[in-house]
């Protein structure tokens, strides 16, 4: 299953992008699903059809969902969310607030997850459309798949082997609530899907992340932090879309201004993405809603291209022999010096960037080595081991 993921910042036109590119792939030919991860759902809108928490038919070859957390636990997870409500009443939360808060955050994120790796093991469909939360719920997401790993891989084998043999004396003990086996094998299938998903999202032959923005100082700064972001965490990214830009015919003072403005910025950003492609696309003369207006944008942003390709090959992370050492290379562009941190813990690389961090399992040539220099070399972070 091949996945096309958009983001970028809030209004730049992810859902019509993520629809129109939807639109286009099946009259392809291909079986396609688009699906919406942003909790403030606009894919039905969008579309001008009604869009559900379970895939619907919109046109011939071309589905799409709304990806709905009530609706997901409800349905599926009656038992997490049952354990949720339990440990929050312990917690001191009374029953009704704890029901209420049963949603944690990061479920949103958690569930589109989870639908991703249910998608490609049913296998119903050839393309997968994800239309993103704006930048930061984008981030969380996609940084999730490695938390949980980190996370599962810890729960796992120290929690399940020890406290599964004590859990009637534990319970006793501690005033929290463990675990049903029920909770512990729905948390096990749970992870079995996210880490396929992760697998296939840092996949470059299969993901392609593409990059919405706008010819505007403030929303071009924001796409080159989601691609820092991006970078850190390994995610391939194939194109931005340099969306609302102004045509030729527009004419009159009040929006030379623009123009120019609009024109400065292009060049900001083909000089911001290089060597990304960038794919401009016109501010159309409406808004752009409903099948045949989407097939229309799907044609200004691609042309005859088709979006199913992989427009770009990225430098991913790589380990090298260098001195008496590695060197470990890990692209992050558009990175500033004094926010990005790393250090080792373990036989973990830990490197965060803004409020953003990895952590970085190391291979084992590079476990128990010392860190003897790390330096921010033209958008490529470079950590010396000996
Ligand atoms: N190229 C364009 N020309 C005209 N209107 C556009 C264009 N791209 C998006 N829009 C409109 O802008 C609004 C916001 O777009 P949307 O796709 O919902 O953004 P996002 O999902 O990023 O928040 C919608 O009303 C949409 O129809
Ligand atoms: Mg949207």
């Amino acid at each position: 299953m091949r996945v096309i993921l958009y983001t970028g910042k809030g209004g730049v036109g992810k859902t019509s992008l993520s629809a129109a590119t939807g639109v286009r792939t099946a009259e392809l030919g291909y079986r396609t699903l688009v699906m919406s991860t942003d909790a403030a759902h606009s894919l039905g809108d969008s579309l001008a059809l009604p869009v559900g928490s379970d895939p619907v038919r919109v046109a011939h070859n071309l589905d799409a969902v709304e990806i709905d957390v009530n609706h997901e636990l409800a349905t599926h997870w009656a038992s997490i969310q049952d354990y949720l409500s339990k440990f929050l009443a312990s917690q001191g939360y009374d029953a009704v607030v704890a029901e209420e808060l049963g949603i944690p955050p990061g479920m949103d994120e958690l569930f589109s997850l989870m639908r991703i790796g249910d998608f490609q093991v049913e296998g119903n469909y050839e393309v997968l459309v994800v239309d993103c939360a704006p930048t930061g719920g984008t981030m969380r997401m996609l940084g999730l798949t490695e938390l949980l790993e980190w996370y599962m891989d810890k729960f796992f084998e120290v929690e399940r082997r020890v406290v599964r043999a004590v859990r009637p004396v534990a319970e006793k003990l501690m005033s929290t609530p463990l675990p049903s086996d029920e909770v512990y094998a729905a948390i096990g299938r749970f992870y079995s899907r996210i880490r396929g998903v992760r697998e296939l999202l840092m996949d470059p032959k299969r993901t392609s992340i593409r990059i919405v923005s706008v010819p505007e100082r403030m929303v071009i700064q924001e796409s080159q932090r989601a691609f820092t972001y991006l970078g850190l965490f390994g995610f391939p990214v194939d194109a931005v879309i340099a969306n609302r830009v102004l045509p030729p015919e527009v004419k009159g003072t009040y929006f030379a201004r623009w123009r120019k403005i609009q024109e400065e910025q292009l060049g900001i950003l083909d000089e911001a993405f290089k060597p990304l492609p960038i794919f401009p696309v016109q501010l159309f003369d409406r808004e752009v809603v409903g099948v045949p207006a989407l097939r229309e944008l799907a044609r200004a942003v691609f042309g005859t291209k088709d979006p199913a390709k992989v427009f770009y090959k990225g430098k991913a992370l790589e380990v090298r022999a260098a001195g008496a050492g590695y060197d470990l290379s890990m692209p992050l562009p558009h990175a500033k010096k004094d926010e990005v941190k790393a250090w080792t813990k373990g036989d973990e690389l830990i490197v965060s960037v803004g409020n953003f961090r990895r952590n970085l399992v190391l291979p084992r040539s590079l476990a128990g080595l010392e860190v003897t220099k790390a330096r921010l070399d033209n958008g490529v972070f470079r950590v010396h081991f000996e």
